[in-house]
């Protein structure tokens, strides 16, 4: 245990000394294309919230609505006593929504992903994952108990080479992807990941965590996104281990509420940050 622990501590050094030392800031107040972080306001460029539906007035006053109608919670886990009604209502709108027979709630994507992964496949199956396949997805595999193994990110070349291979060998073949990838933000094929598995008999599971409804070495990331935060923007660098060794990056998104001023401030102030790290040499993006 005391190894255990000296060896963080040592990590702990090497991340500071390297200035990787990756702190959450703390935000104060309501989250929408613009946040409070220590008394500074910020453009938000991290969020999940693409369609800028945090803080619509409707959704705000359906909750309010709902504490006063049902509290603040279930008082134990689904299964046991905390079903209630809004959760049917809820399931039944996201089927007809997604023009399914039913739905089924969890409390976030890491839970749906074991949870299901570890339903859908078990010891004698097999799952396929794109690399670059969110890290929930590789936890949801591991702890299914199925033999797993992954395709090199994009390549449906790649997939079907391995779909060919366990053809015959396995129980079930589940073929897992996001479908617009966590980290890049590009989308999976698939029309071609679908014919794929309808040709060989594997069951497709796609993630769309990013889709519904709507840099460098690993120094640099988390340099570039202190520099932006200097500068007004919020921004998550994203290193090892969500993305492999060496491919850390910054993940910006756009919102539905971003003003077109915001998007040009965070370009420009993009684009000098990236002058004053060295990392932009040339003409200015977009020039
Ligand atoms: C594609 C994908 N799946 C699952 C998750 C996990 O979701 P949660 O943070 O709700 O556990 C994420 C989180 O960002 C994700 O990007």
């Amino acid at each position: 245990m005391a190894a255990r622990i000296s060896g963080y501590e040592e990590r702990l050094r090497g991340l500071t000394a390297r200035d990787q030392y990756h702190l959450l800031e703390p935000i104060t107040g309501p989250t929408n294309h613009r946040v409070t972080v220590r008394g500074r306001e910020l453009i938000m460029l991290g969020s999940y919230s693409y369609l800028g539906l945090i803080g619509h007035p409707r959704i705000d006053a359906a909750a309010t609505a709902a504490v006063a109608e049902w509290g603040t919670g279930a008082g134990g886990v689904r299964l046991l006593t905390g079903n209630t009604g809004l959760h049917e209502r809820l399931e039944a709108r996201l089927a007809r929504f997604a023009g399914r027979e039913d739905a089924v709630l969890y409390a976030s994507g890491y839970v749906t992903n074991v949870a299901i992964l570890s339903a859908l496949a078990g010891p004698g199956d097999l799952v396929l994952m794109d690399m670059l396949d969110h890290a929930s997805i590789v936890d949801g595999a591991l702890l299914s108990g199925a033999r797993w193994k992954t395709w090199r990110h994009g390549d449906m070349g790649h997939l079907e080479r391995q779909l060919r291979e366990a053809q015959g060998k396995y129980g079930t073949i589940l073929v897992v992807a996001d479908s617009t990838f966590s980290m890049d933000g590009d989308v999976l094929d698939l029309p071609r990941a679908a014919a794929l598995c309808r040709e060989h008999g594997a069951r497709l599971v796609v993630d769309e965590a990013h889709s519904i409804g709507a840099l460098g070495d690993d120094g640099k990331a988390f340099d570039l996104a202190r520099e932006l935060f200097d500068r007004g923007l919020f921004v998550c660098p994203i290193g090892h281990p969500a993305v492999p060794k060496g491919q850390a990056r910054l993940r910006l998104t756009v919102m539905a509420t971003h003003t077109d001023g915001e998007l040009d401030f965070a370009l420009a102030a993009i684009e000098e940050a990236g002058r004053a790290l060295g990392l932009l040499q040339r003409e200015a993006v977009g020039a």
